[in-house]
């Protein structure tokens, strides 16, 4: 078989494919928004179309293209360990990629983080956090924050405050405790009995983009060591030079007592999670030699997860894209908190590096309110696609909805983000946002049109 010949001979029929044999919901969605093109190159921080037309990518597959797309480093690194043929899941073995590898993340991550544990996803490394504090604590619950998102298998899921996503998969693990993000007084609460065995949180909440207070995360690290409690830092999103520091904590002067991460270190090529942990808590999961593959999975510690693990850190340690980033992200949020004074609908303009939400809410002038309530009576969060469609259509500029029923844009740009994207996104934003604020309008068409589709989306009509 020759893929290339069978990419070029099936190209166009992606979508086709996807409706019969995959997910058509999602089919439906591209096609209503108008996101479905067909991309068929891609490169740093850019999507091309067959028409050759280049896209600035800020959604970067969910945060994992830190580096941007097929980065030459780390494509070079799985080639060449693919052509040396080298031994690969031995599993009867230690592999030295992987011993490398987590010597590499004890130097950056927090420190007491000595020990690692290699998964295959975020969700995976939630797991494992979650059975590692039971064992090493002996308790069973686990405290999590409303509206924090850790991923979608059953643990994580029980730990994620998002009914969106739990809707319909319920019963979840009955010993989870869902806390307000931000409110010490109701984690010590929750802590206070001493029966809690983590507290599980991310730095920023990723759906919103949700900063807390400068005390918030300190005081929960304070009220966990008070009350024996292990310290989960859920850095899957955040992680890795996302926020402009290698880890979120950082900027919070916070040491977990496990992190987890993922996306980033795949390089956007090889899927990979980890948890970095204090020995005492490895210590206790993996007790004995019969205990040795207690907990793990067939697929961690694979040569090409590690390889581009090796690659991804390599190439931010040495180009200084972590200070980029934050740099980057602090023109970007000059550039365009300006707009909310300029705007009504634009109620915040938030972010940590190179992680950003714009976030809109209701209007104080009466023509704007009337459009706003149609879209939100439709659909909570619907005015979102206002931003996020145009962004795509008229200035090729991918971005997401923040998170469901929310109606804040976020934006999570590779790191390398140039000074020309800057001013391509600034001058995009400023023109979606203006035009959503002439009423009527094109935008407020394409509004009812949305709208139309929602109330029949709910009705059962396609
Ligand atoms: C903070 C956080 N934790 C966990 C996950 C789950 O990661 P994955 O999708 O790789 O399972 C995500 C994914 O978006 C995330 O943002």
């Amino acid at each position: 078989m020759n893929i290339l010949d069978l990419i070029e001979q099936r190209q166009q029929e992606n979508f086709a494919l996807h409706e019969q044999y995959l997910n058509p919901q999602m089919v439906s969605v591209l096609k209503t928004i108008g996101f479905d093109r067909h991309y068929v190159k891609a490169q740093g921080a850019y999507l091309f179309d067959e028409r050759g037309d280049r896209y600035l990518d800020l959604l970067s597959g969910f945060g994992v293209f830190a580096l941007g797309r097929n980065h030459p480093v780390i494509v070079q690194a799985l080639q060449d360990v693919l052509a040396a043929e080298l031994p690969n899941l031995v599993q009867l073995d230690a592999s030295l990629l992987s011993g490398l590898l987590a010597e590499r993340l004890q130097k950056i991550t927090p420190p007491g983080l000595d020990r690692i544990f290699f998964a295959n996803s975020g969700t995976e490394s939630v797991e494992a956090a979650i059975k590692f504090s039971r064992c090493a604590t002996g308790r069973a619950k686990i405290v999590y924050c409303q509206g924090g998102y850790h991923g979608l298998t059953l643990g994580a899921l029980s730990a994620t405050g998002d009914p969106h996503f739990r809707s319909g998969f319920g019963p979840f693990l009955p010993e989870f405790v869902e806390v307000p993000f931000g409110d010490l007084a109701a984690l010590e609460q929750a802590l206070a009995r001493q029966d809690v065995a983590a507290f599980i949180t991310e730095p920023i909440q990723g759906h919103g983009v949700w900063i807390p207070a400068a005390d918030y995360l300190p005081g929960a690290a304070a009220l966990c060591r008070r009350y024996g409690s292990l310290l989960i830092a859920d850095e899957v999103q955040t992680g890795l030079g996302r926020t402009g520091k290698w880890w979120a904590v950082e900027h919070f002067g916070v040491e977990p007592d496990l992190l987890c991460m993922a996306k980033a270190l795949s390089g956007g090529l090889v899927p990979i999670g980890a948890v970095a942990c204090r020995p005492w808590i490895f210590d206790k999961v993996f007790s004995r030699m019969d205990r040795a593959v207690v907990h793990g999975s067939t697929f961690g510690k694979n040569n090409l997860a590690m390889a581009a693990g090796l690659a991804t850190l390599e190439v931010l340690e040495t180009e200084g894209w972590i200070d980029h980033a934050a740099e980057m992200g602090r023109q970007l949020l000059a550039d365009l908190q300006p707009l909310v004074h300029q705007y009504e609908y634009l109620k915040a303009v938030r972010g940590l590096g190179m992680i950003m939400a714009l976030e809109f809410g209701e209007p104080k002038s009466m023509a704007l309110k009337l459009p706003w309530k149609m879209l939100e009576t439709a659909n909570r969060g619907l005015f979102s696609q206002i931003i996020t469609v145009p962004l795509l259509t008229r200035h090729r500029i991918l971005s997401q909805v923040a998170g469901h029923g929310l109606n804040v844009v976020k934006f999570m740009p590779p790191l390398i983000l140039t000074e020309a994207d800057r001013h391509w996104i600034v001058e995009a934003v400023t023109d979606v946002v203006a035009d959503a604020h002439r009423v009527p309008g094109a935008a407020w068409d394409f509004g009812k049109t949305l709208a139309t589709q929602a109330i029949r989306n709910r009705a059962g009509v396609r």
